[in-house]
């Protein structure tokens, strides 16, 4: 019983910082348009908008603390805003296998299986693409 409110206890937090990091990802295309840019975006049409499982962006929740929420780092960790969906994929099992040395990397990495981190890596470039 105690494991069980325990476990949905841990559950309303992930929904919680969930629903949070959607206000904040949401947030910013909601914020008004540079008024020197607005004649240029207007004219063009806006690239429609990527979609990818919600479980891979709480997945990803846990990279945001060092990759930031669209995969623009700060300070010297790299960014992997931009990056394609295989690239990150690739990276992250090359991780987890240990085929690619890293510092923190692979700790991370080992704590997903390769499908999660699929849906980590296409979070990614969803987020990457809809924050241009
Ligand atoms: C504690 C900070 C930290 C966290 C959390 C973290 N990373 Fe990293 N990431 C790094 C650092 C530092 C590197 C450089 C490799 C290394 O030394 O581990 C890196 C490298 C990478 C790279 C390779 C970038 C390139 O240029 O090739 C990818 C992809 C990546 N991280 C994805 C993720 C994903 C996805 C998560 C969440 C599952 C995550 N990281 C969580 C710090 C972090």
């Amino acid at each position: 019983m105690e494991e069980y409110i325990m476990a949905v206890k841990q559950e309303i937090r992930m929904t919680i910082c969930a629903l949070f990091f959607t206000v904040i990802s949401t947030g910013s295309s909601m914020l008004p348009v540079d008024s020197s840019a607005s004649t240029k975006s207007a004219k063009q049409l806006p690239a429609p908008k990527l979609e990818s499982s919600p479980r891979g962006q709480i997945l990803a929740l846990s990279c945001a603390s060092c990759h930031g929420t669209d995969g623009k780092s700060a300070g010297i960790i790299p960014s992997i805003n931009g990056f394609s969906a295989e690239y990150i994929e690739t990276a992250l099992k090359g991780f987890k296998t240990g085929a690619r040395p890293s510092t923190v990397m692979s700790r991370h990495a080992k704590g997903y299986t390769d499908d999660e981190l699929k849906l980590i890596a296409e979070y990614f470039v969803t987020v990457s693409h809809n924050t241009k």
